[in-house]
């Protein structure tokens, strides 16, 4: 039998603990409120055709060819207007294309983390971040949060006592949260970060998913030296075509293409080419609101029914858009153990610690997802998550 020794590195990699108590959740008559996936009928499936033969038409050969590390040109130009509406200032030479913003994520680990270098993250953090970054053996810090996402004071007392990589944040509709940073915070930090001159990720791959109130400007609009942004097109387009993006400051735009050489040359000029057919031609603006349709009556039927069935002492995150809720219940219950005792009722969540960086906390927390489910399902998944709920803080 072959004796595989696996690099030093893959200490690190643990199978990610979320995957491994998620693999019931595919049996029959389940209704999972744990996955974090858009849903199928928010994709643009006939209109896909259309841009397909517009791909072809217009790019012939050249939309299956190999083409520059850095992106597709047409789609890179039309993420200018994109990125101008959300705030974000970048020429097309300043956008990279990526493999999802997953493949940004990993490329940032891969160039900035030497084993033992200090990142620091919310608590609690988007988990898929922590799997991008763990392979390049950083240490995590958590910075504390509240109803309103990083304290401000928190992340100050944070690089004061330690020198910090660069900062992890996930500043509009979170995830597991879906808590928004309000814009004094954003300013706060964006002062705090150019005064200690330290690198910020601002990932944002969620904040198209608004379904009421302000659009708020990204921490990079204040603070563009300083920060990377990160965004995608798969909460807004279709995940599976991997279509990430990122706004860099030079040194690190230079690195991040010498990285994703190595990786896979480029990102698929095919489905580049469908991406920027997607934007230049104005259909993300007629897809978004039927997006929302889907969602927002299921982020009400949620919040509902946990106002109808939640027992008292439970809190929970009113987000303006996103896909999550987060709940927090009394101290001493653990979700995990009333995750295993849902499942049996057919019901599955995410119990809150697995998004934290330090083991030990949010054993009283929980992720809800809305997009994947229907309102009627939503209620009776609620409600039966209610029930086992209430058997375990009696
Ligand atoms: C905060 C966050 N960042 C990044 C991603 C990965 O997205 P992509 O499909 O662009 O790789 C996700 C996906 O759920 C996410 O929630």
């Amino acid at each position: 039998m072959l004796q595989t020794t696996f690099a030093t590195r893959t200490a690190k990699m643990q199978s990610n603990a979320i995957r491994e108590i998620l693999k019931v959740v595919n049996r029959p008559g389940m209704v999972s409120l744990a996955g974090g996936i858009p849903a199928p009928e928010s994709f643009p499936l006939e209109l896909m055709q259309e841009l397909t033969a517009t791909v072809l038409q217009k790019y012939g050969a050249t939309a299956l060819q190999y083409d520059a590390t850095e992106g597709f040109s047409p789609l890179r130009e039309a993420l200018v207007a994109y990125l101008a509406d959300k705030h974000v200032t970048a020429s097309a030479e300043q956008t990279l294309i990526f493999s999802g913003s997953q493949g940004v994520l990993d490329a940032l680990g891969k160039i900035l983390i030497s084993p033992g270098d200090l990142i620091a993250v919310e608590a609690p953090t988007y988990v898929g971040a922590l799997s991008a970054f763990n392979p390049y053996e950083p240490e995590y810090v958590q910075i504390a949060t509240d109803d309103q996402g990083i304290i401000p004071a928190a992340l100050e007392a944070v690089l004061q006592k330690h020198t910090i990589k660069y900062i992890y944040l996930v500043p509009t509709f979170q995830n597991p949260t879906g808590r928004t940073i309000p814009l004094d915070r954003r300013q706060a930090i964006a002062a705090i970060i150019q005064e200690h001159n330290v690198l910020l990720v601002e990932d944002d791959p969620y904040s198209d998913l608004r379904y009421q109130g302000t659009a708020l400007p990204p921490i990079k609009h204040f603070a563009p030296d300083h920060v990377v942004y990160v965004s995608t097109l798969s909460k807004t387009f279709a995940p599976g075509l991997r279509i990430g993006f990122c706004v860099a400051p030079p040194d690190i735009h230079r690195w991040l293409v010498i990285a994703k050489q190595g990786v896979d040359l480029h990102t698929s000029t095919f489905n580049q080419a469908l991406a920027a057919e997607y934007l230049i031609g104005g259909y993300l603006q007629l897809q978004l609101p039927k997006i929302l349709a889907i969602y927002q009556p299921r982020q009400q039927a949620m919040l509902a029914a946990l106002d109808r069935y939640m027992p008292a002492s439970f809190q929970w995150t009113q987000p303006e858009g996103g896909m999550f809720l987060w709940l927090e219940g009394p101290a001493g219950l653990d979700t995990e153990e009333a995750y295993w005792r849902a499942v049996e009722k057919n019901v599955a969540f995410v119990p809150g610690k697995f998004f934290f960086a330090e083991p030990g906390t949010g054993n009283a927390t929980m992720r809800l997802n809305y997009t994947m489910a229907s309102e009627e399902k939503i209620d009776w998944a609620v409600r039966t998550l209610a029930e086992v709920i209430a058997e375990s803080t009696v």
